[in-house]
């Protein structure tokens, strides 16, 4: 008979990220929660960033002890040097790194003028490039980035010109990142997701379309589904951790076969 005080020993001694530190950016929502979740379960502790108060404390509160909260904007460099000091200060230095907060930006080239251009570079581009350099001293050599792109980097879909710009920018940074860095040997790859369940739906969608429109995104799935969170944090892990130790600059494609499977 299996003692359940072994099964805690045996999860504790086989978790991948025992003690590691990280920060995941847009850690209080969406994609970024579930990797803040997969790392918990997986024995890591650290940070995650966002702006809004209320989502920034119920997800710390679910992430538990290990885990805090920390309000910040990550178009602002002076505000990522905050976060990233704050933690090391915190729970000294830092592992893992997930230049994760980004969000689509809808527009044509025929519409979007140089206020909206900026504002989507800003968040989608600048501030994965500030995020990585201003974790960077605080990191640990031999850590591991990790950034979020997007199937946008790959397909033209309407109004996410733009968009899908800057995540191919974001795509080519894990190359640049890891060739920088390779004194280090700090790796970066990148994680590209399709179409994912998460509450930026709630941004583009009135409510009462939200089953319908979850429906057919799912039905244009080659897998049949869209994504969960979950989906990008079981990669996180493994991009996290040293099971991928000998890859950088890649990327890995999560996407339920939307990019290059024809349906
Ligand atoms: N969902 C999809 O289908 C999908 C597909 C491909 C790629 N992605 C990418 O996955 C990433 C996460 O998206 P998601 O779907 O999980 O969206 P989400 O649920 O809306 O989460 C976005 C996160 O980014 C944070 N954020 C946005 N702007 C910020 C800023 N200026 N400073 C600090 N934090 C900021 C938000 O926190 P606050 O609101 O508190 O600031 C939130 O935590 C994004 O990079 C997105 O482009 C998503």
């Amino acid at each position: 008979m299996r003692l359940p005080l072994w099964n805690r020993f045996k999860k504790e001694i086989m978790s991948k990220l025992k003690n590691k530190v990280a920060v995941i950016t847009g850690g209080n929502s969406g994609i970024g929660f579930g990797i803040a979740e997969a790392f918990k379960n997986e024995g890591a502790k650290g940070v995650i960033v966002g702006r809004n108060q209320n989502t920034l404390e119920s997800a710390a509160a679910q992430l538990g002890e290990n885990f805090i909260a920390i309000n910040a904007d990550v178009t602002n460099v002076a505000d990522l040097e905050r976060v990233f000091r704050e933690t090391s200060e915190k729970f000294g230095k830092i592992d893992v790194v997930v230049a994760n907060a980004g969000a689509g930006a809808v527009g044509t080239v025929a519409t979007f003028d140089e206020a909206a251009f900026d504002q989507a570079i800003d968040l989608n581009l600048k501030s994965v490039y500030f995020t990585v350099q201003k974790a960077l001293p605080h990191m640990n050599d031999g850590g591991s980035v990790i950034l979020i792109g997007s199937n946008a980097a790959h397909r033209a879909y309407a109004n996410f010109t733009l968009y899908g710009a800057a995540k191919a920018a974001v795509i080519y940074l894990a190359k640049g990142f890891s060739s920088d860095l390779l004194d280090r040997k700090i790796r970066a790859n990148v994680i590209t997701p399709g179409t994912t369940d998460t509450p930026a739906f709630d941004k583009f969608v009135p409510a009462e379309q939200m089953e319908a429109v979850k429906k057919h995104f799912a039905d244009q799935m080659p897998i049949g589904r869209i994504g969960q969170p979950a989906d990008i944090g079981k990669t996180a892990i493994f991009l996290a951790s040293d099971d991928s130790s000998f890859m950088l600059g890649a990327e890995l494609l999560v996407d339920g076969g939307m990019t290059y499977l024809a349906k």
